[in-house]
């Protein structure tokens, strides 16, 4: 018997990995983080499975279903949205199965943040501008930690990724408007891959207006940095003719 943390991705059922679809389908029980996972992908559960949605459930009653599973010798597919392993609260289940000797393996996902850079259309990390990708929170009921409140991280000007956050975006704007400027772009994307996704862009200034204007209160991710809308930024060195690398020989001498 074996618990399967798997990445369900951000909405489309199309976005799970092909090992995701594998177990989800084959596992006799399923037991999903209901407030997000996509229905259809719950959907390729087999007939006879146990599907249970733990959205209203505590950690202790999540691993009483663990536990029974266990006993019954079944194997479990323990699904979460995006990525399990960014804001996924799976820490403390691997934890506990750990404690209790529940053997365990983790299937990665697509993450939100990937899926919305992707109907961006835009690459996070670019040259001269920011190689550098920080993926945080504003701070709510949840303390950040000594030097990771966004004031701090702002310092570093790379390309921000906030989850939980949409909420608090007042609160992140006049954080983060001190060290990347009012001007700074900013895009919300609302249900990344989902039918009813919306994206709504900005700057620092004025991106508070626009998302109330669109009426977005939840489950969106913010994307912060000037890679939203650089075009003048140097091409890399990857492809440049005069560049020789493991795979390819310089086409020209390097001037
Ligand atoms: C509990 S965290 C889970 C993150 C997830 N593990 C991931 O890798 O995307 C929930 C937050 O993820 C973001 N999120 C999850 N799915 C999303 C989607 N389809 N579109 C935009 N944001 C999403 C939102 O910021 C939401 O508040």
């Amino acid at each position: 018997m074996k618990v399967f943390i798997i990445g369900a991705g951000p909405g489309d059922p199309r976005l799970l990995t092909l090992r995701a679809a594998e177990l989800i389908s084959s596992c006799p029980v399923v037991l999903y983080t209901g407030s997000l996972v996509p229905r259809d992908a719950i959907a390729m559960a087999r007939a006879d499975a146990r599907v249970i949605d733990s959205s209203g459930m505590t950690l202790d009653e999540i691993i009483a279903v663990i536990v029974e599973a266990r006993d019954a010798d079944q194997d479990v597919a323990r699904v979460h949205t995006g990525d399990p392993l960014i804001f996924g609260s799976t820490a403390e289940q691997m934890r506990r199965m750990d404690q209790l000797g529940i053997g365990y393996e983790v299937v990665p996902g697509v993450s939100s943040f990937s899926a919305a850079a992707a109907v961006l259309r835009r690459e996070l990390t670019l040259p001269e501008l920011s190689q550098t990708v920080i993926l945080t929170r504003a701070e709510g009921r949840t303390p950040m930690p000594d030097g990771e409140k966004l004031r701090d991280l702002a310092r570093h000007h790379a390309t921000m990724v906030l989850f939980l956050s949409i909420t608090l975006l007042r609160e992140v704007c006049e954080a983060l408007i001190p060290e990347y400027g009012a001007d700074c772009p900013v895009a919300v994307v609302h249900k990344a891959a989902c039918p009813d996704q919306n994206i709504v862009r900005g700057t620092l200034g004025d991106i508070l207006v626009r998302v109330r204007e669109a009426g977005i209160k939840s489950q969106s991710i913010i994307i912060v940095g000037r890679t939203l809308t650089a075009n003048d930024f140097a091409d890399s060195r990857l492809y440049a003719p005069d560049f020789s690398h493991r795979f390819r020989k310089a086409k020209i001498k390097a001037g």
